[in-house]
């Protein structure tokens, strides 16, 4: 089993939201799966011009000749795809989307429809499962409103939101004990979901343990 992730954080290898990406991969790699971590920030990622070429002229692919021809190639070897995005501005960040946007020519000129609602379908049928990984620079939840409703559209098996996100890079002593114990829960995850294909009720709670009291982070980022 093969998992992919993608990471849309502009600070790639160092940021937040790889910390949580390696700890779920590292999981992943101890139950045998095979693991690939792209950096999204590394790669030339043109926008997407939006001329439908990869549907009509060239089905499957896209008139740019960037990097996105290796990336698609990853993406389509995947059993489990991982994106990952700090919140930036409510959302996922423009790198992310960028990436998704660029994902059109693995679906098609057919439409969708379930229960009302209108989607785009697939070029071929697909049995990956995905992952939804972000951390918030803020504490609470209500800053994942809109990413969770824009990761709903690929109906993710796990999500993973880490408010407080600042600790994850922290080299404070007390304050790494306790993001050491929540990335021991993250790596779990990805243990359960390559021997699984999903991960228990149980794990899915514990990802969501406080790093640290709202009064405490607010000191800690010095606001
Ligand atoms: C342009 C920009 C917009 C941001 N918007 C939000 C936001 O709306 N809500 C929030 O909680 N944090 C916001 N943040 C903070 C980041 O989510 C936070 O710094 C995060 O830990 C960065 O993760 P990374 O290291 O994975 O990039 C923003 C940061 C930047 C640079």
């Amino acid at each position: 089993m093969k998992f992919t992730a993608f990471n849309g954080s502009p600070a790639g290898k160092d940021s937040a939201t790889n910390r949580i990406i390696e700890a779920f991969l590292k999981g992943a790699e101890g139950a045998g799966a095979e693991t690939e971590n792209y950096q999204l920030a590394e790669y030339e990622i043109g926008q997407c011009q939006g001329c439908f070429a990869c549907w009509f002229q060239s089905p499957g692919k896209c008139v740019l000749q960037d990097d996105m021809e290796k990336l698609l190639r990853a993406y389509q070897s995947a059993d489990v795809i991982c994106f990952g995005s700090p919140v930036y501005s409510w959302n996922m960040t423009a790198l992310l989307k960028n990436f998704v946007d660029r994902l059109i020519p693995l679906k098609s000129p057919l439409m969708t429809e379930r229960e009302g609602n209108f989607d785009m379908a697939d070029s071929e049928k697909r049995t990956q499962k995905y992952v939804a990984i972000s951390n918030s620079g803020f504490p609470g939840e209500n800053n994942f409103s809109i990413i969770k409703v824009s990761f709903s559209c690929c109906n993710p098996c796990l999500e993973i939101y880490r408010n407080c996100g600042k600790l994850l890079k922290s080299k404070q002593a007390s304050v790494q004990d306790r993001v050491a114990e929540y990335l021991s829960i993250v790596e779990k995850a990805g243990r359960e979901m390559a021997s699984n294909r999903e991960v228990c009720g149980a794990t899915k709670k514990q990802l969501s343990m406080p790093l640290m009291e709202t009064r405490e982070y607010v000191q800690f980022l010095g606001m």
